[in-house]
């Protein structure tokens, strides 16, 4: 059936699809406009199979619902949808790729909360299992401003709760577990045996699902195929709000974990994952590890693991994400590629075969195994490192430190600041970082400021104003940028980081300070955004 409809405002998909309040979700029409402006940007999809998952949050089952009528009537040949409707992102990009499919939609606002009062998200997926590039996210856009009609079918809801397959007039509905398939391609990448022998010796680990989607992912993979003792896996039940929580494993939000792991109690290994099952937290007893460390050191030691045992093509970083991996890739003579923020531009990377891993400050990294970030995939890899090198977390870290020298690296945010402020702090900034370069500061000279410009190597595009840099002549940097992925006002994100050879014991915050002080002389971020400091530090 054909249902008359009127364009919404503000339906433009950002880094990572369109992410609003439920509230906003909830409208008549809302999800179905979106939906149909994606099906309109798209051609050649006629019989042709999609995917359908989401992290179980708040609204899911309806949308899941609304997704496959309008896959129906607008003229899919299948849908294959994970049970309940839940499939975490890298399990729905695995999904695309392992079964050719046409493209995929992912239902999820990551790590942002949810609940009535919370936020939801879709996304769509390409058919190598990436986000859609931009030149698709502006065609939806244009599409979601012109909308007057979409495609829907009648009846009943799908039985989402049983494995099999169904049809919806020429459409077939798949239901599928949604772990088997992720779980087989975890089992071809790594030493699941070597894991399951040191876990059997006594290791131990605490995984916080954080009440979201991995919590089945883990208790099968974790505890019934590793063998980690039941109850290592915690929150392990994707919840619709998520239990009240936050899922975005960071310190301040897997507290607990932290906490745990720094006390005397501490299990060997802990780590957290979000929302949709994407990022990832690491921390061994007695120390965190930061996400472009662990990139850095999982780049460093996947040749432990077999299917990176032939070594890497090379690696990447975002750009605000420090330079410890740059330091990996000079030494084992990789090429190193630095991209704007979110997973997309890794894409290009990795189907051209230039890259194997890489990863995000933001606690995503990943291989060419999916074309998304990958939480769970993050935690078995350091497992299987650990096993190999029979060696602690904090020994492998140190270690690394030692051979390498250190990125001391903090990111704060200014969350759900004013649009107009935070926009006119970064235009100011835009006017003024040009009169910056060479001045002595911090303690050093700005040998380069500049508003980070990226010329992807692949296909040739280019991606410009992606955050205002000021980088010093020891290769220091103080990043800024706004964020792509916040639902109300804006968000501000610093970046720090500071290499250093020697002293490899300090407190991160206190290592950073003079750079912190001379970032906010400069922008005047406390003054303009009328806080007294950050909302998050990580
Ligand atoms: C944030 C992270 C970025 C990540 C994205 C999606 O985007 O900073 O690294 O790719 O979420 O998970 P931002 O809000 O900074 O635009
Ligand atoms: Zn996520």
């Amino acid at each position: 059936m054909i249902v008359k409809t009127k364009p919404f405002d503000g339906q433009k998909p950002g880094t990572s699809g369109l992410r609003k309040k439920v509230t906003v979700f909830q409208q008549p029409h809302y999800a179905e406009n979106f939906i149909q402006s994606v099906f309109d940007a798209l051609t050649g999809f006629a019989g042709k199979a999609l995917v359908l998952g989401g992290d179980g949050r708040f609204y899911n089952k309806e949308v899941i619902q609304i997704a496959i009528r309008m896959a129906a009537a607008n003229g899919f040949g299948k849908v294959i949808v994970g049970q309940d409707g839940l499939l975490s992102t890298p399990a729905t990009s695995n999904i695309i790729r392992k079964y050719q499919a046409f493209g995929g939609f992912i239902l999820s606002a990551s790590h942002n909360p949810g609940g009535p009062d919370g936020d939801f998200g879709i996304k769509y997926n390409s058919s190598n299992g990436g986000p859609a590039p931009e030149k698709l996210t502006d065609a939806i856009y244009a599409n979601t401003k012109k909308i007057s009609q979409y495609k829907i079918e009648d009846g009943a809801d799908v039985d989402l709760a049983r494995i099999g397959t169904i049809q919806m007039g020429a459409m077939a509905v798949e239901v599928i577990d949604p772990v088997t398939d992720y779980q087989i391609l975890m089992e071809q990448l790594f030493d699941f045996d070597v894991i399951a022998q040191m876990i059997k010796g006594g290791f131990t680990l605490r995984f916080d699902a954080m009440s979201a989607i991995t919590g089945p992912y883990a208790h099968a993979i974790l505890e019934k195929t590793l063998g980690t003792a039941a109850g290592s896996v915690v929150n392990g039940t994707p919840l619709p709000d998520f239990g009240g929580h936050h899922p975005d494993p960071n310190l301040v939000y897997a507290k607990d974990l932290y906490d745990l792991m720094m006390s005397p109690a501490a299990p060997d290994f802990g780590a957290a994952s979000d929302g949709d099952g994407d990022r990832n937290l690491i921390i061994g007893k007695g120390v965190f590890v930061t996400p472009s460390d662990s990139v850095a050191m999982l780049a460093a030691n996947a040749h432990l693991a077999e299917a990176y045992a032939k070594g890497l093509a090379g690696v990447a970083r975002s750009m605000p994400t420090s330079a410890a991996l740059d330091r990996v890739a000079a030494a084992k003579r990789l090429d190193c590629y630095e991209t704007p923020t979110g997973w997309k531009f890794f894409g290009n990377l990795l189907d051209a075969g230039r890259i194997t891993i890489c990863g995000e400050e933001s606690a995503g990294t990943g291989s060419n195994h999916v074309r998304e970030k990958d939480g769970l995939w993050a935690v078995l890899l350091w497992l299987n490192i650990v096993a190999k090198r029979k060696l602690s977390v904090k020994e492998i870290v140190e270690g690394h430190w030692r051979e390498f020298g250190r990125n001391y690296y903090s990111r704060h945010d200014y969350e759900e600041v004013d649009a107009e402020a935070a926009n006119k702090l970064m235009a100011d900034l835009r006017a003024q970082f040009p009169k910056l370069k060479g001045a002595k500061a911090a303690g050093g000279v700005i040998a380069t400021a500049d508003d980070f410009e990226y010329l992807d190597p692949v296909d040739g595009s280019v991606s410009k104003s992606q955050g205002i840099r000021l980088i010093f002549e020891d290769g220091s940097r103080i990043i800024y940028r706004l964020s792509g992925t916040g639902t109300a006002g804006a968000t501000l994100r610093l970046y720090i980081d500071k290499f250093e050879n020697k002293q490899l014991g300090l407190e991160t915050q206190s290592a950073l300070a003079t750079l912190i002080k001379y970032a906010d002389d400069v922008a005047q971020i406390k003054s303009r955004t009328g806080r007294k400091g950050p909302t998050v530090i990580t």
